[in-house]
């Protein structure tokens, strides 16, 4: 079967938003996609490995003419891909060497909170350098790095400060996968983006509290970029890095694909489609298989009427490798009996956005469940179906199941291990969620000033046992 729709509720598509900024085909001629380097380790061994991350002010050629002020990670923006593997004890310096203090929060990451974590909780200051260590314990994934100081997360975003994340496993190296970076495992990170005078950014001068758009795409950083196909089969890895925009993707020519990975990982099977609908921090793997095109052909991946990424293709070897119909197992769990069904509403829009009825407090913690417990959350989204919008629900330091939406099926690429959902106006999504390690943790709208703007509240995962007291920040001691 191959899927032709969206899925999410096209009323409720940011189209419609009256503040809805359409991309424009920029006027600069194409130019081959900046693929970001992968981050040396400092030091390896069988066991462990060392990372220094750098968040830097730098300047970047985005268009002819001025350079753009921007941030990164070791790079002028967005940042040098981070590779980490299952298993491994991971070390990293997080140096600030930005005019202002930053957080890292490793999105996706299963890590304890609210330290390791790097929510808000986490400051760096500048000229600084924090210290975290951790275990990898999860499958191999897509995560990301992005800052997350409240409430400014969304304007250090939009300077740059987001990069990939790659988490490598067992199970996954046997996958018949095009993993072979920069050839044909790509990262895509989607962005929007406004130039101003000087082909500056000018955050304050787009600000939208529903979500700050721009008019052009970046791919990578990269404006109107191509990508030269040198192997029949390539994998994407998207990443939707953008403060607020929707992606809707598909192919000019309706080129079917398919999805294989989705926030926390490989999904159980492959989910074949020609249309594709990706909300705030999501990430979703794609394979592409080129087989009927020859060389001298191109075929365009697009937003809506918006050309993103051209594929050029070159000459390649035939490849006749097809994916299996099953492709990981995800642990089953139960819910853990007698626990109630935690409701969670996301309420609201512009600057009216809450959680559960309350605006974000960095000192409330709203919520607690027992470490190792299974449970059921219920999200609902209470804005109106007539013209309310998808709020993509994000929790911390976990990769949820989704189990229903509206008590009916959840979407065909849902089945797999997930840490962002997109959840429709008036519509409550079920999922289960297990925290591994004791912490606080923050869930949140990743709208991303939708969570500046209060859409967010924290959970403590708690020990019986072994009771922790936290010190948490508040907005002015920061
Ligand atoms: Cu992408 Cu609170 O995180
Ligand atoms: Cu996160
Ligand atoms: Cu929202």
């Amino acid at each position: 079967k191959v899927y032709t729709d969206y899925f999410f509720d096209e009323p409720a598509f940011n189209t419609h938003d009256g503040g809805y900024i359409p991309l424009v085909t920029p006027k600069v001629a194409p130019q081959p996609l900046a693929v970001p380097p992968l981050l040396k380790p400092d030091k390896q061994t069988a066991t462990d490995d060392y990372y220094t991350v750098k968040a830097e002010a730098s300047e970047t050629q985005f268009l002819p003419g001025k350079k753009t002020k921007t941030w990164g990670y070791n790079a002028g923006f967005l940042g040098q891909t981070i590779v980490f593997r299952n298993g491994k004890h991971t070390h990293i310096d997080l140096k600030n060497a930005l005019p202002e203090l930053t957080t890292f929060h490793w999105h996706g990451l299963n890590v304890p909170g609210p330290i390791t974590d790097g929510g808000c909780h986490a400051p760096v200051y500048p000229g600084k350098t924090n210290h975290i260590d951790f275990d990898v314990m999860q499958p191999a994934a897509s995560i990301w790095l992005h800052a997350h100081p409240c409430p400014s997360t969304a304007t250090q975003v939009w300077k740059g400060l987001a990069a990939m994340v790659i988490i490598k496993d067992d199970v996954e190296d046997q996958l018949p996968l095009p993993r072979n970076y920069g050839v044909d495992d790509i990262p895509l990170v989607l962005q929007d983006r406004e130039f101003h005078e000087d082909n500056q950014f000018n955050y304050r001068a787009d600000y939208d509290p529903d979500g700050v758009q721009g008019h052009t795409a970046l791919v990578n950083g990269t404006v109107n970029p191509y990508f030269d196909v040198t192997t029949q089969r390539v994998r994407l890895r998207i990443l939707n890095g953008s403060n607020r925009r929707e992606w809707r993707l598909h192919f000019n020519d309706d080129l079917a694909f398919a999805q294989v990975g989705s926030d926390g990982g490989i999904m159980p099977s492959p989910v074949y489609m020609t249309h594709l609908m990706i909300t705030c921090a999501e990430r979703d793997e794609l394979v592409l298989d080129f087989g009927k095109y020859q060389p001298g052909d191109e075929v365009t991946l697009m937003t809506d009427d918006t050309p993103l990424l051209r594929f050029r293709i070159k000459d390649y070897t035939p490849d006749d490798t097809t994916l299996p119909e099953h492709l990981v197992d995800i642990p089953e769990e139960k819910p853990t009996p007698g626990l109630p069904v935690r409701k969670i509403t996301m309420d609201g829009m512009d600057e009216q956005v809450a959680m559960d009825g309350k605006k974000f407090d960095m000192q409330r913690i709203d919520a607690r469940q027992k470490v190792g417990d299974v449970a059921i959350w219920e999200i609902r989204n209470t804005n109106s179906t007539k013209n309310g919008m998808v709020h993509p629900f994000h929790v911390h330091g976990t990769q949820f199941r989704v189990l229903a939406r509206n008590d009916g099926p959840v979407y065909p690429n849902e089945h797999g291990l997930k840490d962002t959902v997109g959840v429709n106006p008036g519509e409550t999504v079920r999922i289960q969620v297990k925290f591994d390690l004791t912490g606080v943790y923050m869930y949140h709208c990743h709208i991303i000033e939708h969570e500046d703007g209060g859409m967010m509240a924290q959970i403590e995962s708690y020990d019986p046992d072994h009771p922790k007291t936290y010190h948490l920040m508040d907005m002015e001691t920061l």
